[in-house]
């Protein structure tokens, strides 16, 4: 009787294990990364290992992450900034400021007083300061030397600071623009997917901003079964570290709950066609506020993608019908602005013109067009009034 009693224990067991199991696949319901341990951490090495042109041939050409420790030297003033500090010298500021931790683009941030956000971070649930750096701030920040090169420098689209108290959560999305991302305050957990590794498994189910609706602390195998078998990488930041996120790879960025703060380089992709990458000289000592943003760069890489996708060469009329402002519905390219970039006036732009042409010029053929607004898909998307409508392709959460 009391064998009986076991195994007809042991078999209900087992049943039930077996039912759970076919209906919650591992992972279900818990947090991103619970559904299979992580390949490992992504290369590591620390900055005096490399320099800025190996840096371009052995990471970005190849379109490799890479987690470069020690960026960012103890004796670095960042590293030391404190609240009061920060306070005193910068607290007139208006700053950007998202009212959610826990990524959600239907709400939209807000301004305030840089003094007012350090009144109250640490203790909010909501409030994650994400705002270009003012050029007083901008003076205090070293380049780092792997991208301390003209190649670098000369394509630099936004620094961003990322501050907060700590228990913030990322989408999982991936950016269209080249991110070095440092640590300067507390730690970050990166969850990483290479792009051929995402086929299949990640769905856009928001191409408007590249993320997937997954709710990343409470996976839903489900309704996202291709989250199992997701192959992924880790990097963990410290002080002082910089990540080099290479623009299409999904991340999705933890923070634990402690004061944390980050500054991160934006700048744009470089077209393959550049067979030449500018790396002689070297900015040594310089700091960021040393630099401008050079908006056409990023304007040339997309137009660059673009013609290529048409086949290498195109006309007025595939550039007219095709180019449009994201938010406005307007075909930049006018006729005008075609001839500024077919450079033989062959009727024709190709890639070769359009690198051969100063930054300024390909971005004056789009009317200047704002970030992250062009669409070349001849389409447009007109965003709810509720909806954040400036910058969603640009700027994401990390
Ligand atoms: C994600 O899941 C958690 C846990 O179930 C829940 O509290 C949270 O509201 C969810 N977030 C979203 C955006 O649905
Ligand atoms: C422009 O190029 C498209 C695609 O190659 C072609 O169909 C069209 O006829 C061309 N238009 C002119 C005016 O040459």
């Amino acid at each position: 009787m009391i064998m009986f009693d076991v195994s007809w224990v042991i078999i209900s067991i087992f049943m039930i294990q077996h039912a759970v199991c076919k209906e919650f696949p591992k992972g279900h319901l818990q947090y991103l990364g619970e559904h299979q341990a992580a390949n490992g951490d992504i290369t590591t090495i620390t900055a005096d290992q490399i320099t800025s042109l190996e840096f371009y041939n052995n990471y970005v050409a190849k379109n490799k992450p890479l987690l470069i420790k020690q960026v960012l030297q103890r004796s670095t003033p960042v590293l030391k900034w404190t609240d009061q500090y920060l306070k005193e010298k910068f607290g007139k500021l208006r700053v950007n400021v998202d009212n959610n931790k826990q990524e959600n683009r239907l709400i939209p941030s807000s301004e305030m007083e840089f003094q007012q956000f350090l009144s109250i971070y640490l203790e909010s649930k909501t409030h994650y300061m994400i705002s270009t750096m003012n050029m007083e701030m901008q003076k205090e920040f070293p380049l780092p030397t792997v991208i301390n090169c003209d190649g670098f420098v000369s394509r630099f689209q936004d620094f961003v600071m990322w501050f907060s108290g700590g228990n913030t959560r990322s989408k999982l999305h991936y950016d269209n623009v080249e991110n070095m991302y440092c640590q300067i305050s507390g730690t970050k957990h990166w969850f990483i997917v290479d792009p051929a590794d995402a086929e299949g498994h990640i769905v856009i189910d928001h191409p408007e901003g590249a993320f997937s609706g997954v709710n990343v602390t409470s996976v839903d195998m489900l309704k996202y079964p291709g989250m199992q078998g997701l192959q992924w990488w880790s990097a963990n930041l410290t002080p002082g570290d910089c990540i080099y996120m290479p623009l299409n790879w999904w991340h999705q960025v933890t923070s634990p709950p402690s004061r944390n703060m980050a500054i991160n380089i934006w700048w744009a992709p470089v077209l393959e066609e550049v067979v030449n990458f500018p790396c002689q000289r070297q900015h040594v000592g310089a700091t960021l506020s040393d630099f401008n943003f050079v908006y056409g760069e990023w304007i040339r890489y997309n137009i660059g993608e673009f013609i290529k996708s048409h086949g290498s060469v195109v006309n007025y009329t595939v550039m007219h019908d095709n180019i449009v402002h994201e938010h406005t519905g307007v075909h930049v390219i006018t006729k005008e602005n075609f001839d500024l970039l077919d450079i033989n006036g062959d009727g024709d732009v190709t890639i070769m013109e359009l690198l051969s042409l100063p930054p300024d010029i390909v971005h004056k053929a789009t009317n200047y067009a704002e970030i992250g607004a062009l669409n070349t898909n001849g389409e447009s998307v007109k965003y709810a009034d509720d909806e954040p409508d400036d910058d969603v392709n640009y700027y994401q959460e990390l």
